[in-house]
This record gives C-alpha cells, structure tokens and sequence, in this order.
C-alpha cells in the first residue's frame, strides 16, 4: 500500500529529497462516552483502520497537501504564512490547524512541506478520522522538524487545541489521545482530568469486538456536540453552590443524587447525571474486564447505551435499530452507540460463534428497516501513531 502511495506521491510532487512515511490510526471507545469534557474516565482503543502520510521538506514556505481521498480536490495549495481556516480549504484546515497549533507553542516551521495523505477510516462513522489527520500532522512535524521535547501526549493535546480553536469542534481529548498513545492488543484507561492512564490488556478468549456502521450521519452534529458540552458545564456550575468539585467526574452516584436539585433545569440534570453515572460505569467496566468478567463488561455497556440515549439524549433511529438487535441476539455480551453520537457506529462484543450470525441478521434486518446497508467491522486493536519508514 505504501509503495503505491510512494509513487503517486512522486508523481505529483516530483522526484528527490526524503520522503518518509507515517501512520496515526482511528479509534473506536468501549465504555466512558461524553465523558471527556467532564472530568471522567473513558477506555478507547486505537483500531489499525487509519491514515497514512507521506511528507517531504520544501525549501520555501509552500505547502502542498494532496489527498488520495479526495482527488477532485486536487492539490491543495498554501503557505506557511497562511495558517488561517479557509471553507474552501476543506480536510487541509486539520493539518494547517495543527501547525497553527505547534507555532503558537513557539516551535518555528521553518520550511514548507509536500504532503499526500490516505486514510481507510470510513468517513463520518465516528470512528476519528479527523483526529487521526490531525495526530498524523503532528508525528509528521516532531519528526521532520526534529522536535524532540514534544512528547506523544503534547501531540494529542495539540490536536485537540487545533480542533477546538482552529476548527471549531469542542471536543475533549479521548480520540487524539487515543491515536497518539494506542497500544496493539490494549485499551487505554484514561482519567481526563489528570491525564494518568493505564493500559489494560483486551484478550477476549472466545468474543471479538464488532463495529456496525450505521453509515448516517445527522447534520448539526457539531453543533449538538458543543450544546452538550454547554448543558455540562452550566450544570456543573449549579452544582458547584452546593458542593465543593471541579468537575462532574468528582462525584459519585450517590453524592449525584444528594446535590442533584442544585441542578434547576430537568433536562441539564439528565445531562449531569449521564456524566456522573457514565464515569462510575467505566470505573466499574476496566475493573470487570481485569477480573476477567466479561459479561458484567457488556452489561454495562448496554447501560451505557440507554444512558447516552435517554439521558444524554444523542442517539438516534437508526443506532438505536442497530443497538437493539444486537442486544436481543444470544452470544452478543453487550452494545452500544459509540463517539460523538447523532449517527456513526456501534460497538458490540460478540461470542466468536456469533459473529457471522450477527452479521448476517442484523445486516438484513436493518437493511429492511432503515433501507440501506450497514458496514460491519471485526476489530483489530492496534499501535499509536508513529513514523513507518
Ligand atoms: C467525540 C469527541 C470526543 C468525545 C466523544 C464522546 O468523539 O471528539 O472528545 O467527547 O465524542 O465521548
């Protein structure tokens, strides 16, 4: 594959210099969603779907991005001078954003660059692609720039500052971080207050992890997203007359329920309450799967999913066809909406002797039903970013 890119790459830009090649994958989380930006904990994993980049130091300071993924873009062509979002832009604001990004910490680009980038995260699933570009660039810039003291942990916070400032989507910091610091065969438990994590093994004996792809994707997704946020934050704020925290990942259920009617509005205290419950839950879950308890794992994971649905309020139609399905067939220990939510995927663990069954059924029920097919994908839990050749 990457000797393909190579020669597209030479094609386009022409022949000389070094060109070196890089990968940063998706990620799909397993339990601990809209947590992120409250102070919880989340549990994603890197997936081996992701985008790769070829890149080659200019000695001027052009920029060239050419995108296998969308060749009628052509290349898309800038300036190191440039580094302000542009509509017309399209996918180059996440690189130009994470460059935006590094200057503002004080690390000068010195020249430009050719970049040519392809990516097999299927777009819009909700499965990261973005992060990945964007955690992709910066591998892209610590390497060629040679900046050292740049750890995997500032690349993902850098990713996350550029699409929160550069592109617009207040995100947490779960999918960059996940890209940056995935381990093959190993979920990451991260508590995003802090930032300590821990790896735990997923060695599921006789299950795999299946992703359904709902292939829709409801607009104002962003905008949902951000209001979500907002409903958080000025919950916590409520909150915060009565008891003394500093996020909604500080409390407890029970303390939840004791200072819940600090909260005036019914549905901010819907919102509060997945927050506080889902961080429990995936406390509860990383410890189920330690003591080798997968079922419990999969059980909480469904409540996961009636939470995000009836709480937090950002599934939808189709998912919820898709979650159902799954949830109703033997051999499938647990399933869930996963990411951002309005659309995107599903993530379920199913018994080994299930998979071809749960493909094949919920394929064609939910083809009947919604009118178009779903994308199944059996996961393979892979490595960070870094630089291949
Ligand atoms: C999106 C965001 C993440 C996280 C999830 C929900 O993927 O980018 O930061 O908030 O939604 O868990």
């Amino acid at each position: 594959m990457t000797a393909k890119l190579m020669e597209t790459f030479l094609k386009l830009y022409g022949e000389g210099g070094e060109v070196r090649t890089y990968f940063a994958p998706g990620r799909v989380n397993l339990i601990g969603e809209h947590t992120d930006y409250n102070g919880g904990h989340v549990f994603p994993c890197a997936l081996t779907l992701g985008t790769y980049g070829l890149a080659r130091k200019r000695e001027d300071r052009t920029l060239r991005f050419y995108s296998v993924n969308f060749e009628k873009l052509g290349v898309v062509e800038t300036s190191l001078d440039d580094l302000v979002p542009h509509k017309e832009a399209s996918w180059t604001n996440y690189p130009k954003g994470v460059m935006w990004a590094f200057e503002k910490r004080g690390y000068r680009l010195e020249h430009g660059l050719d970049i040519l980038i392809w990516g097999n995260i299927p777009n819009g699933s909700g499965l990261s692609s973005s992060a990945s570009l964007e955690v992709l660039t910066g591998v892209i810039l610590k390497d060629i720039f040679g900046f050292d003291q740049v750890s995997m942990v500032d690349i993902a916070l850098i990713g996350q500052d550029a699409e929160n400032n550069f592109n617009g989507c207040n995100c947490g910091i779960m999918d960059q971080f996940a890209s940056a610091m995935g381990k093959k065969d190993h979920a990451i438990f991260l508590d995003t207050n802090t930032l300590n994590y821990e790896y735990a093994p997923v060695v599921l004996e006789d299950a795999k992890i299946v992703i359904t792809n709902s292939k829709v994707k409801h607009s104002l997704v962003d905008s949902a997203y951000n209001d979500r946020r907002n409903e958080s934050e000025t919950a916590l704020r409520e909150l915060q007359t009565e008891v003394e925290i500093q996020t909604l990942g500080d409390l407890t259920e029970e303390e939840f329920e004791m200072h819940k009617n600090a909260i005036k509005d019914p549905i901010r205290q819907k919102r509060a309450k997945h927050a506080v419950y889902e961080n429990q839950r995936t406390i509860r879950a990383v410890e189920a799967l330690k003591n080798n308890d997968v079922e419990l794992f999969g059980k909480l994971m469904n409540a996961s999913h009636q939470s995000l649905r009836d709480d937090y309020e950002v599934s939808c139609e189709e998912i919820d066809i898709l979650v159902d399905l799954a949830q109703a067939m033997p051999g499938v220990l647990g399933s869930r909406i996963t990411g951002g939510g309005f659309g995107g995927c599903t993530v379920s663990i199913v018994k080994n002797d299930t998979v071809d069954r749960f493909v094949e059924e919920i394929g064609k029920a939910y083809q009947e039903k919604v009118g178009h097919e779903a994308e199944f994908y059996v996961v393979e839990i892979g490595d960070g970013a870094g630089r291949l050749s």
